[in-house]
């Protein structure tokens, strides 16, 4: 039994998952949006104020008491350090009382382990889409934990440009799914824009030049709110697709993975559905509320590494780390 929290950025989450891999109970918490974006104080303050009741919460709900838990797992980053700090030092203390393995998780391996099942036929080799607030990257998956880096981005992440882009429109932070709301009135092709790093055979991924154009053409006035939303949104999902597919094909892959908040992006769910349908790909796509920043996912990463490594654990002297560099993702800290 498996009780893990996430604090990575400013959504506090609980869950505990059974030895058979059930979902018993999980909770977020999203915190009100400061005016602009995450305060990282404001953020680690309210982690600590919610954690303990979130938790117990969740242990009641799932009928366990904490003496049921075998391993207490909480997301180590990368992230906002002071966020990542009140979360890991929960779960560190909860596991040092209870005298049962911590384990610290990668939270991007978190978010692709929302997909983790233990009958993995017809998964491997898989290509991994991850589009998130923080991070935009392509990885070719062999197995579980064997996950290489294909390509980031190298200025904005994704889910930062529809923020920014949704900021400047007036549509509050984050603004990412009520920019994806309004696209849906609005005419895809209206507002030209650029396709930075555009090539498909390029795993990279540059959103930057993008939202500034977004910014100097809704600075025109000449296009409606729907308009813009709707292009934007189009040049975005048209990146993140080709690249992808134009890598599940080159790999051979069997499946193609897409997880991260943008990953609830209702036009790049249907342009992923039709390309991996196209291609004969199998396509695993996060339930919505499995998108954004949830404990499930990391319940699953630690699941993950427990069914390949019963005695799997991280030091108690394990440290929270603000970015993810390297050409490996590997899912448990050590
Ligand atoms: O994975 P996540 O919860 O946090 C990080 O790890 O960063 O992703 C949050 C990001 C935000 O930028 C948010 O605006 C974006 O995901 N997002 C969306 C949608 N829903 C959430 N972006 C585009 N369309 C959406 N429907
Ligand atoms: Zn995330």
């Amino acid at each position: 039994m498996i009780l893990a929290v996430e604090t990575s950025c400013d959504d506090s989450a609980a869950a505990v998952l059974s030895a058979e891999g059930a979902v018993l109970a999980q909770r977020v918490f999203t915190q009100p949006a400061q005016s602009g974006g995450v305060v990282p104080e404001i953020a680690s303050r309210l982690h600590m104020k919610i954690l303990p009741e979130m938790t117990a919460g969740v242990l009641a709900e799932s009928g366990c008491t904490l003496g049921d838990i075998t391993h207490f797992a909480a997301t180590a980053g990368p992230g906002l350090v002071g966020s990542l700090l009140v979360g890991l030092s929960f779960a560190k203390a909860l596991a040092f009382s209870s005298e049962r393995p911590f384990l610290g998780i990668n939270h991007l391996a978190a978010h692709l382990h929302i997909h983790y099942e233990r009958d993995t036929e017809d998964l491997f080799p898989a290509v991994a889409l991850l589009a998130s607030g923080g991070h935009t990257a392509l990885f070719h998956m062999t197995g579980w934990n064997d996950c290489r880096l294909l390509g980031c981005t190298r200025d904005d992440a994704a889910g930062e440009a529809f923020d920014k882009t949704a900021k400047l429109m007036g549509l509050g932070f984050p603004g990412g799914k009520a920019l994806d709301l309004l696209a849906e009135r609005g005419d895809p092709t209206a507002v030209e824009l650029p396709s930075p790093m555009g090539g498909a055979k390029n795993p990279e991924f540059s959103f930057s030049g993008l939202k500034t154009a977004a910014r100097l053409a809704w600075e025109t006035g000449l296009h409606s709110p729907e308009d813009m939303a709707a292009s934007f949104r189009a040049r975005v999902c048209g990146l993140l697709v080709s690249k992808t597919f134009h890598q599940a094909r080159k790999l051979r892959a069997s499946s193609v993975m897409a997880a991260g908040g943008v990953a609830a992006n209702s036009l790049l769910r249907l342009r992923l559905a039709d390309e991996a349908s196209a291609a004969g790909l199998r396509l695993l796509l996060p339930p919505l509320k499995h998108a954004t920043d949830n404990a499930v996912m990391v319940a699953r990463a630690a699941r993950a590494e427990l069914d390949s490594d019963p005695g799997a654990i991280s030091p108690l002297s394990c440290n929270a780390f603000a970015r993810w560099e390297g050409d490996r993702l590997v899912r448990l800290c050590r």
